[in-house]
C-alpha cells in the first residue's frame, strides 16, 4: 500500500472512529428500518437513501480490499452490496475457511473502517456467475436432491452453514454497532423454478433466529410481476433489479405491486454485463449508465451498482450458462473500477452524476495502481498428466465398470483422468462417442500417449480414434465451471454417462481425481524422474492438431534497480491454446485465447517475490506451441495491458437469453 494510500486513509477514518466508538457506547441507538409513510429507510431515526456498488471480496485479493473500497468511498458511494458464497468457505462438509482472502468479517469491518454501510447477501444461493451459484459441490453426494427447495437434505445442510455464518455477521449488523443495514434471503428465487414458500419461510425463519427481530430482510427479483410472484414473502422487503436502458417507471412499478409503499430499491442495476468464453465481451456505454442512474436518484431511489468492482475468478471458481456456456477468468463486468482496479471514464462519470444528489468526499482519489510488462518468460516441457499421474492423484485410482462423476470420487474441481484400455483393435478410425450431455465439460483424448481430439458438452460429441486392443485409452476430463443460474444447476460433472467406441460401451475405468493444486506447489516432483509411463510423446508437428496434456514450467526475476517492484502485471499466451496457469503455486484461472475474448489474466503483485525466481506453471491442455523444431516459440508473456476484448470470430456458441 502506497503511502498516499495509507495518509488518505487515515484522514478519512479519524472521523469515522470517534464516530463508531460512539456508536458502541450507544448501540442501542442506532437503528436501521422502513418509514412506511414517508417511503423511505430510517437511520437513526433520519430519512437515508444508499446509493451502492457491488463489490465480492471473493474476487479481490484480501491485499487489495482496502485500496478497492477507498475508491468506492470516493466515488461518492455511502454503502457497499456483498455476496457471501456458500462453497467458498465450506470446500468440504463440515471443513470451514474464514482466513486470509476467506477472511468476510475481516473484509465487512474494513468497509466499516472505511464508512461504508453494507448490504450483505448472504444466499444460500447467490448466483453471481460463481461455480454453481455459490451452492457447494458436495451437496450433489445425494443424487436426486432438489437444490433450493424444502428438501430436507439441502434444508440441513443451509441450516447447519448459517448456524456457522450469521454468527459472525450478527456483532457487524448496524444495531450491533456494525455497517450491515440490510441483509438478502436467497437471491432471485422467483426465477427458479421450483417457487417453494416453505424453503423461503424456512430461510426467513433461521435468518431472524440467528440475526435477531431487528435486521431488515430483504429479497430481490427481476422487474417482473411473474418473478415477484415466487420471490418475495410476507415480512421480507421486496426488492428489483434492472438495468441500463429499462424503463425505470414500469420497473419500479413493478415493486410497488408487491410493496405499495415503502423505499424504491434496485438491488442490481448493470453496469455492465458478464461474459462467456466464444462471445464477444460484453459492454454498457457510460452515457446509457449515467442516464439511468440520474433518473432513478432524481426519483429517490436507492441503488445498487451491479457490479462496481468486478474482479477475477480465480482457479476454477467460474459458472457457467445453459445451454452450457462457460464464463472467463476476468469478471471485468466493464464496471466503473476494471478487474485490476483501474479508474475508469465510467468511475468518473458516475462520481459525477452522485455529486448532483450527495455530497462526494473531498481529496484525491486513489490512482490506478501501476503495471509492469516482466516481458517475455521461457517455458519447458516438466510433464505430461501421464507422466506426473503418482503426484497428482497420490492415493491412486478408484475402480469402476462404468464412469463416476466427480462428485462419486470426491473431487469437486479441475480435472479428473479416466482410463482404461481399447476392448479390440481399431485399425481403421472408430468413433468414440458420447451423447450431448455426456461429458462435462471437456475430454481430452489420447491412446498410448498419442493424442486423438478432443470431446465437448453440447459441441462435440464423437472423436474417431485409432489403437490396437490393449492400448491405453485416457479420457482427461475438464470441469469448467458448474451452472450457476436457473434450474439446471445441479451440475454434475465428469463423464456422467458410459462412452461408446464403435457400438459397445467402454468398461472397466481406473478413475484418477487429480490434485493439481498440491502437485504444483511440490513443483512437480521436479525436473527428474519421468514418472511411470512408457508412453512416448510424439511431437506436435505430426498429423494430430494435439499435444498431450502437460505441464510447462519456467522462472523469472523481478527486475534490481527499478523502484516500486513487483508491480501488477497481466499474462498472456501467444500460440497456446487452452489451459491452466499458476504462480508461485497461486492459481489464477484458466486461459483459451483460442477462444477468447478474453486474452490475459490479471497477475496481482502480491504473488509475485523479489528474493527468488517466479515460477509460471502452466497446464496446456490441448496444444502447446512447444517442440524442438523452435523452442523460442515456447513463451508466455508478461504485459502491462489487459485485453479482454478480442473479436471472437465465430458464432456457434447459442446467445445466453437476458437474466430478466
Ligand atoms: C445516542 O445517539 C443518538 C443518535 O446518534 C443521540 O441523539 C443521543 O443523544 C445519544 N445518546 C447518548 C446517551 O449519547
Ligand atoms: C414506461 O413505462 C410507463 C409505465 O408503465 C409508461 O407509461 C411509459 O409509456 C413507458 N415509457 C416508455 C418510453 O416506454
Ligand atoms: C490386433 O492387431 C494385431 C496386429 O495388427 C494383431 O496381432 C492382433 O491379433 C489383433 N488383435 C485382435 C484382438 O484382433
Ligand atoms: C470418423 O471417421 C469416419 C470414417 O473415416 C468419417 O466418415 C467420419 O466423418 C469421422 N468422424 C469424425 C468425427 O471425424
Ligand atoms: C452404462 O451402461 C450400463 C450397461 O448398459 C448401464 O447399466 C449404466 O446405467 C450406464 N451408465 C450410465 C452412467 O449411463
Ligand atoms: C489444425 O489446426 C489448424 C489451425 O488451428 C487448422 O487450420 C487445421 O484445419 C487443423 N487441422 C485438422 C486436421 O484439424
Ligand atoms: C525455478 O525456481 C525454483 C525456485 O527458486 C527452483 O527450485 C527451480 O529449480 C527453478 N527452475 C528452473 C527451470 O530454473
Amino acid at each position: 500500500m502506497s503511502g498516499f494510500l495509507v495518509h488518505t486513509l487515515s484522514l478519512l477514518l479519524m472521523p469515522l472512529l470517534l464516530g463508531s466508538a460512539r456508536g458502541l457506547h450507544n448501540a442501542s441507538q442506532r437503528m436501521f428500518k422502513i418509514d412506511y409513510s414517508q417511503n423511505c429507510f430510517l437511520k437513526d431515526g433520519q430519512p437515508f437513501r444508499y446509493i451502492s456498488g457491488s463489490i465480492h471480496y471473493h474476487r479481490v485479493p484480501s491485499f487489495y480490499w482496502k485500496d478497492r473500497l477507498l475508491k468506492m468511498k470516493m466515488a461518492g458511494l455511502n454503502a457497499i452490496q456483498m455476496y457471501i458464497p456458500w462453497n467458498f468457505h465450506e470446500p468440504l462438509p463440515g471443513q470451514y475457511q474464514f482466513s486470509d482472502d476467506h477472511d468476510v468479517e475481516h473484509f465487512i469491518q474494513l468497509a466499516h473502517e472505511m464508512g461504508l454501510l453494507v448490504i450483505l447477501r448472504p444466499g444460500p444461493y447467490i448466483c453471481a456467475e460463481w461455480d454453481m451459484g455459490g451452492l457447494p459441490a458436495w451437496l450433489l453426494e445425494k443424487e436426486c436432491i432438489v437444490l433450493r427447495s424444502s428438501d430436507p437434505d439441502y434444508l440441513a445442510a443451509v441450516d447447519k452453514w448459517l448456524g456457522v455464518l450469521l454468527p459472525k455477521i450478527k456483532p457487524l449488523l448496524y444495531q450491533n454497532g456494525g455497517p450491515i443495514i440490510t441483509v438478502q434471503v436467497e437471491n432471485e428465487y422467483g426465477s427458479y423454478f421450483t417457487c417453494d414458500y416453505d424453503y423461503l419461510r424456512f430461510l426467513q425463519n433461521r435468518f431472524r433466529y440467528h440475526l435477531g427481530d431487528e435486521v431488515l430482510l430483504f429479497t430481490t427479483d427481476g422487474a417482473r410481476e411473474t418473478l415477484l410472484q415466487c420471490g418475495t414473502l410476507q415480512g421480507l422487503y421486496a426488492t428489483v433489479d434492472f438495468g441500463a436502458g429499462s424503463n425505470i417507471t414500469a420497473a419500479f412499478e413493478i415493486q410497488r405491486k408487491t410493496e405499495p409503499r415503502g423505499p424504491l430499491v434496485n438491488s442490481e442495476f448493470y453496469t455492465g454485463w458478464l461474459d462467456h468464453w466464444g462471445q464477444p465481451h460484453s459492454r454498457v456505454s457510460t452515457e446509457a449508465v449515467t442516464s439511468s442512474l440520474y433518473n432513478m436518484l432524481a426519483l429517490g431511489a436507492n441503488v445498487n451498482m451491479y457490479m462496481f468492482m468486478g474482479g477475477t475468478n480465480f482457479a476454477y471458481w467460474n459458472g457457467a450458462n445453459t445451454p452450457y456456456a462457460a464464463q472467463p477468468t476476468s469478471y471485468d463486468y466493464d464496471a466503473p473500477l476494471t478487474e485490476s482496479g483501474d479508474l475508469t471514464e465510467k468511475y468518473f462519470a458516475v462520481r459525477d452524476i452522485i455529486r448532483k444528489f450527495e455530497k462526494v468526499p473531498d481529496g484525491p482519489i486513489p490512482p490506478s495502481t501501476p503495471k509492469f510488462a516482466y516481458g517475455k518468460v521461457a517455458l519447458k516441457k516438466l510433464k505430461t498428466v501421464g507422466e506426473a499421474l503418482n503426484i497428482l492423484s497420490p492415493s491412486g485410482p478408484t475402480k469402476s465398470i462404468y464412469p463416476l462423476t466427480f462428485v462419486q470420487v470426491k473431487q469437486y474441481f479441475g480435472f479428473v483422468l479416466y482410463r482404461t484400455t481399447l476392448p479390440k483393435n481399431c485399425s481403421d478410425p472408430t468413433p468414440l462417442s458420447a451423447p450431448i450431455n455426456g461429458v462435462r465439460d471437456r475430454a481430452y483424448v489420447s491412446v498410448n500417449g498419442v493424442p486423438q481430439g478432443i470431446l465437448e458438452r453440447n459441441q462435440v460429441f464423437t472423436v474417431n480414434i485409432t489403437g490396437e486392443a490393449g492400448a491405453t485409452l485416457d479420457v482427461l476430463v475438464e470441469n469448467m465451471g458448474r451452472v450457476n443460474y436457473g434450474r439446471y444447476n445441479n451440475d454434475f460433472k465428469g463423464l456422467i454417462s458410459n462412452l461408446t467406441l464403435g457400438c459397445s460401451i467402454l468398461t472397466d475405468w481406473l478413475i484418477f481425481p487429480l490434485n493439481a493444486e498440491n502437485a504444483v506447489r511440490g513443483h512437480l516432483g521436479g525436473w527428474g524422474g519421468h514418472g511411470n509411463s512408457c508412453h512416448v510423446e510424439p511431437e506436435p508437428h505430426s498429423s494430430s492438431n494435439f499435444t498431450l496434456p502437460a505441464f510447462y514450467v519456467g522462472n523469472f526475476s523481478i527486475p534490481a534497480g527499478i523502484p516500486d517492484l513487483p508491480q501488477d502485471t497481466f499474462i498472456q499466451f501467444p500460440g497456446w491454446t487452452k489451459g491452466q496457469v499458476w504462480i508461485n503455486g497461486f492459481n489464477l484461472g484458466r486461459y483459451w485465447p483460442a477462444r477468447g475474448p478474453q486474452m490475459t489474466l490479471f497477475v496481482p503483485q502480491h504473488i509475485l517475490v523479489t528474493s527468488a525466481p517466479n515460477t509460471v506453471t502452466v497446464l496446456e491442455l490441448e496444444r502447446a506451441p512447444c517442440s524442438s523444431v523452435d523452442p523460442a516459440l515456447c513463451t508466455v508473456e508478461f504485459v502491462d495491458k489487459p485485453v479482454i476484448s478480442t473479436a471472437v470470430t465465430y458464432s456457434h456458441l447459442p446467445t445466453w437469453p437476458d437474466h430478466v
